[in-house]
């Protein structure tokens, strides 16, 4: 049993598929642990097993081994009837919409509650309260041919709510849309967590998309989900390298890693100076640095990148910066940097070397 505020519960499940006679080990020991009523991510390259997951839990895909336990229900243990009506109680959205292009967009929501004992008028009046909801009731009689991308996904979501599900699935639902569309769309699923208490699991390769509107986060590679935490916790401080590019690729970072390359910045610079990169949370600030250490240490920094990215109510922050320095004053303003929570990445031997508190 698990505890009554957890609605999905994986615990060590594994999947292995057979592919050319070989094994292929999708998932590996892999538990996830989700609160009711909270946005969890996924996130990961492609390949990582982030589908194979979520189709544990509606078992769609039935383990090797492991214990699917969801809205306090063990799901391995239940028999097809059972199960259809746990399914129910978990919808999907995907990247693709997968809408039926012959019937309205009323139609399409709809479809899910025809094998409901449960009148026309009923029907249409319900799929058409899930579509005032997703802001599209004026397209009730459109066909899905007519929608845009964002739309066709409101239209999806609709449909997926169609059973008044408690958990939400979010298969690269926005992969296909722009960024001002994603954005909408995950608002959306936000006031619907919020409204209806929806469950939702999210799965992405955009750590955008999880610094948006999830609290907790999984990153997963090669089977295995390599690290968990809040968001806030992940974005603060990454432990593996994926999860760190991942967070640097939401600021930006990655970019400038590759202009430091582009630009042999690295060859470029004189006796005595050093190419920095410092990260920080909330209690730093860039200019704090910079003043700091023309100020304490009479150096001056030139900034070459900064940038500050908010996530979970936290404020991180990221700069380059060309210091000039002799080794051992660089040794003291190194000791300060990290007694006031800068990270610092040296660059300059062409070898990363991190030194954090
Ligand atoms: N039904 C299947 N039969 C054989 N191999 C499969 C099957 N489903 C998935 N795989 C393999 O399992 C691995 C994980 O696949 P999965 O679809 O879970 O990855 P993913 O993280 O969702 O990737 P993407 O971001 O591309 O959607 C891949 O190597 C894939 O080829
Ligand atoms: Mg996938």
């Amino acid at each position: 049993m698990s505890a009554p505020n957890i609605a999905i519960d994986l615990q060590q499940i594994n999947v292995t598929f057979k592919r050319n006679n070989e094994n292929l080990v999708a998932l590996d020991n892999v538990s996830l642990q989700v609160e009711k009523g909270s946005i969890y991510g996924i996130i990961g390259y492609s390949g990582a097993g982030k589908s194979t997951l979520v189709r544990i839990i509606n078992l769609l895909q039935r383990p090797d081994a492991g214990s699917v336990n969801i809205l306090g229900q063990d799901l391995l243990s239940l028999r097809d009837k059972e199960l259809r009506g746990v399914r129910k109680k978990i919808g999907m959205i995907f990247q693709h919409f997968n809408l039926l292009r012959s019937r309205t967009v009323l139609n399409n929501v709809a479809y899910p509650l025809l094998n409901q004992k449960m009148s026309r008028t009923k029907r249409h009046a319900k799929a058409l309260a899930l579509l005032k909801l997703v802001g599209l009731a004026e397209y009730a009689q459109a066909y899905p041919d007519e929608l845009s991308g964002g739309q066709k996904q409101r239209v999806a979501i609709a449909r997926a709510l169609a059973n008044d599900p408690d958990v939400l699935i979010s298969d690269e639902a926005t992969s296909a849309l722009d960024p001002q569309t994603t954005e909408d769309i995950l608002q959306l699923l936000k006031q619907l967590n919020e409204s209806l208490g929806l469950t939702i699991v999210l799965i992405t390769h955009e750590m955008q998309v999880i610094k948006s509107i999830c609290q907790n986060v999984a990153v997963m590679e090669n089977g295995q989900i390599i690290e968990q935490g809040s968001v806030g916790e992940l974005f603060t401080n990454p432990k593996k390298a994926l999860t760190q590019k991942f967070v640097e690729s939401a600021a930006n970072v990655t970019e400038m890693r590759q202009q430091i390359s582009d630009d042999q910045l690295i060859e470029k610079l004189q006796r005595n100076e050093r190419l920095l990169y410092l990260r920080f949370s909330s209690e730093v600030t860039s200019e704090a640095v910079i003043s700091a250490l023309a100020i304490k240490y009479g150096v001056s920094a030139s900034i070459l990148f900064a940038n500050v990215q908010k996530v979970a109510q936290l404020s991180l922050g990221y700069m380059l910066i060309v210091l000039t320095a002799s080794n051992e004053h660089f040794e003291t303003i190194l000791h300060y940097l990290i007694s006031v929570g800068v990270i610092v990445t040296d660059f300059t031997t062409g070898e990363e070397r991190v030194y954090a508190s």
